[in-house]
């Protein structure tokens, strides 16, 4: 069966804005607060970053908890692994996710700048340069014969659709308008010339979930 290239849990404001800008250590989706996109995922059940127990079930726990089925490795850009710009001069960062990253796959992480890899759990870090086609291949190898999630940023969500490599993506929009920020669309019509769409809003309330998948 094909290794599909997928996007998961993906979230943006009614405005196509997936982080602010301006990231920082403090600020790691920049001038936004990331509960203003992740709300609705933050209170599902299978949300991978819960630490208590409890959470919703339903349409957007089907969401949460779909992140992780069949996948074998991801994708990710170095603004989405940390704050850090340039040469890495700072090693000990091991991103945003303390000892028990999320992933529980190899990850590579986009950068121009080398680095080894590290092992945190069983996640691996994996830091890769190239065309977007020679690192999926490489994502795919590791993978193992599963999909391969395609984490983001937005200037890595857009790499990839642009060079054509995408199969299907879940892209959460939330109720809120952010003005200023990465885009990743003006309009989800701007995919239509490749993927078929079915916008399915949720029962909660709290966001409206669009799904692509290839024509
Ligand atoms: N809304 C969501 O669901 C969601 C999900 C994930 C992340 N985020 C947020 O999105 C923001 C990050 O997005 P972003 O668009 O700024 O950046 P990004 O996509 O995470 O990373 C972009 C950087 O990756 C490196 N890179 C990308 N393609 C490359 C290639 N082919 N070869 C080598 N290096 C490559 C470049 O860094 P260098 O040249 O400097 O090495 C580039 O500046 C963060 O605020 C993060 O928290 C949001």
């Amino acid at each position: 069966m094909a290794q599909l290239l997928r996007v998961q849990n993906f979230n943006i404001s009614s405005d196509g804005i997936g982080a602010g800008e301006d990231q920082s250590l403090e600020r790691p989706f920049g001038h936004v607060a990331p509960e203003r996109l992740f709300a609705w995922a933050g209170a599902t059940a299978s949300w991978p970053m819960r630490t208590d127990p409890g959470g919703s079930r339903g349409l957007d726990d089907y969401f949460t908890r779909d992140y992780a089925r069949n996948i074998g490795a991801e994708i990710m850009g170095r603004n989405k692994f940390g704050p850090q710009r340039g040469p890495w001069h700072d090693d000990e960062w091991r991103g945003w996710w303390g000892d028990e990253p999320p992933f529980h796959t190899p990850v590579f992480v986009l950068t121009h700048h080398e680095r080894p890899s590290f092992t945190l759990s069983d996640t691996t870090f994996h830091f890769v340069g190239g065309d977007p086609a020679t690192v999926l291949e490489q994502a795919r190898e590791a993978a193992q014969g599963k999909d391969v999630r395609l984490g983001g940023g937005v200037t890595t969500i857009r790499q990839f659709l642009d060079a054509d490599l995408v199969d299907t993506l879940h892209v959460a929009v939330s109720p809120v308008t952010l003005g200023s920020g990465l885009r990743l669309w003006d309009s989800p019509d701007e995919l239509l010339d490749r993927f078929h769409m079915e916008v399915v809003p949720s029962p909660s309330g709290s966001v409206t979930h669009h799904l692509f998948w290839r024509k």
